[in-house]
């Protein structure tokens, strides 16, 4: 089993069987498994049962396992999770905007990611920066400035707007789940839906259920490499700074890149050796190297325990 350490990530090449064996402890786990039905060599089948029953062992009451998957094996595997006492908390869906092979049926165009917590686990609610939830679209942009104008133009708008403004603000700090546009009057509600969108501009927006992040195309380095934007929003969601994340299923590495720039700990366990080095690569590229880097056995590591 070889190991590289990289500030705050440790990578294993090694089946995740193991390595989650011989761990003692991760806040969470977030992993996008081999889904099973495709014809590639990396997607084998692996030993679930000992994924999912050390996943209680090594996880606090309040973790998460949030998993990638499809059909038949992401329903099992969610269903096994119950059965151990896991308690479902969400389920998100990756909008890929472009269909990721040519599909028989119908073009498919996103995966479902879902999230549950060990017992007591709440997530945050993180915001999400304005021109990302709006997925970078002109349209959307220009719809809600059209709107911000609407109220702009009219006598006394901006005096009425501070005011909607002012209360709303106070509210936001109260309350994080606090809903915009709340109305009292006609004038009142063009300056909520105008101050609204200038809240969402200045604060941005609430996660939504439905992610919609273009995929890593050009540049992937993985056949079914997830966009390190997408992993951070699951990351923002159930996780906090300092935190550590176990990958059993690492790939190239991205959700390891997504957690040494969010201040997260990052254990991941790739079986391929090409994908282990790819992840090394780009782990280290992030820059985030200031740590040692070292290759010995899980054993014979500095921490004893990974
Ligand atoms: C769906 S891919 C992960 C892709 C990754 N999220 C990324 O963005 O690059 C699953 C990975 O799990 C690896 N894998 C398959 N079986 C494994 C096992 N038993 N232990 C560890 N890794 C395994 C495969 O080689 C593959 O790279």
């Amino acid at each position: 089993m070889k190991k590289t350490i990289i500030g705050d990530a440790v990578l294993y090449h090694a089946p995740m069987e193991e390595v989650i064996r011989e761990l003692g402890h991760a806040d969470h786990i977030f992993t996008d498994p081999p889904f099973l039905y495709l014809k590639q060599d990396f997607d084998k089948p692996f030993d679930e049962s000992l994924l999912f029953e050390n996943a209680k062992r090594i996880l606090p009451d309040n973790g998460f396992i949030s998993l990638f998957g499809r059909g038949t094996s992401f329903y099992r595997w969610n269903t096994r999770l119950a059965e151990l006492g896991f308690k479902f908390r969400e389920e998100l869906v990756w909008d890929k905007r472009r269909s990721s092979g040519i599909a028989k049926h119908i073009t498919r165009v996103h995966e479902t990611i879902s999230v549950h917590t060990k017992k007591t686990g709440i997530l945050n609610t993180p915001r999400v920066p304005y021109e990302e939830m709006r997925a970078y679209s002109l349209d959307r942009i220009a719809y809600d400035l059209r709107r911000i104008s609407s109220r702009l133009d009219k006598p006394d708008g901006i005096e009425k707007l501070k005011i909607v403004i002012a209360e709303k603000k106070a509210r936001l700090e109260f309350d994080a789940h606090s809903k915009y546009g709340v109305s009292f009057s006609e004038d009142r509600m063009y300056a909520d839906t105008c101050c609204e969108r200038l809240c969402m501009i200045e604060n941005g927006m609430l996660e939504k259920s439905i992610i919609s992040i273009g995929r890593t195309h050009c540049n992937a380095v993985h056949p079914t490499q997830k966009p390190t934007y997408l992993a951070k929003r699951i990351i923002a969601l159930i996780s906090s700074p300092g935190d550590t994340i176990y990958d059993p299923f690492m790939g190239s590495g991205s959700f390891g890149v997504a957690c040494m720039d969010m201040g997260r700990k990052y254990i991941g366990s790739e079986i391929s050796a090409e994908y282990y080095k790819t992840a090394v690569d780009r782990i280290k590229q992030s820059g985030y190297e200031n740590g040692r880097d070292s290759e010995a056995g899980l054993e014979a590591s500095e921490e004893g325990q990974a």
